[in-house]
């Protein structure tokens, strides 16, 4: 399963970068608006950083297809064609997949509730569909569920389409999609930060230091032995 960081704040990106085995970045219009940024200011700047190998994805704002079309070319055109167009998975949003993947576009269909969405974005022709996980839990509905059912739809109509899944709120959401396997999961600096924090992890690692400590000097590691 890829990890990206769904996130456009630089710093925070550059953070995570330097302590995590991450995959790319991902925003949303709702993401670039927090980053109190212009939008191809921001996203060229995160792009120079991952470099061009990495994936990037961007969402289409207009309501219409023709616009989403629209679009989708400034999008590649500003950031490189291995930039992932998110549109969508509303009628609008497949008529612009199937014109987009005609033309060999990278796409990821997102704002994703339901399965039945998922299999028509991919038949559209999009690379992943973006369940929200966490929303989709706050409906009352069983996120991880809908998220390992598109994963299996994908898999028995022989799509290659990935699920990558979004909206976390905890590891605990993160880990039971790991285990299924799906193809990415997208998550925010704060779960990020919040994976491997645990008072049991931090006093192992203490106590390792102070008994290590205690036998050659305050401050000494095994380069100093
Ligand atoms: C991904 O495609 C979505 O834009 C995003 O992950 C939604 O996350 P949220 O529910 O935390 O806003």
């Amino acid at each position: 399963m890829k990890l990206i960081i769904d996130d456009a704040h630089i710093d925070q990106i550059r953070k995570i970068y330097e302590y995590y085995p991450v995959d790319g970045v991902t925003t949303n219009p709702t993401i670039l608006a927090k980053s109190g940024r212009q939008p191809y200011e921001v996203l060229r700047e995160i792009r120079e950083f991952i470099g061009d190998e990495a994936e990037l994805h961007v969402q289409v704002t207009a309501r219409a297809a023709e616009g989403m079309v629209e679009d989708a070319h400034k999008i590649i055109k500003e950031l490189g064609k291995n930039t992932f167009v998110k549109i969508p998975s509303v009628p609008e949003g497949f008529k612009a997949m199937m014109a987009l993947h005609g033309e060999g576009a990278k796409l990821t269909a997102t704002a994703i509730y339901t399965p039945m969405q998922a299999f028509l974005a991919a038949k559209a022709g999009a690379d992943y569909a973006a369940p929200y996980i966490n929303r989709i839990d706050n409906m009352g509905y069983n996120g991880i569920k809908v998220a390992r059912d598109i994963h299996d739809i994908f898999r028995n109509n022989g799509f290659k389409t990935e699920v990558l899944a979004a909206s976390f709120k905890n590891s605990q959401q993160l880990l039971e999609l790991c285990e299924y396997g799906v193809g990415a999961s997208t998550v925010s600096p704060e779960v990020i930060f919040n994976l491997v924090k645990n008072e049991a992890i931090t006093s192992a690692i203490d106590d390792f230091i102070a008994d290590f400590e205690g036998l050659v000097g305050e401050g000494k590691t095994m380069k100093d032995c």
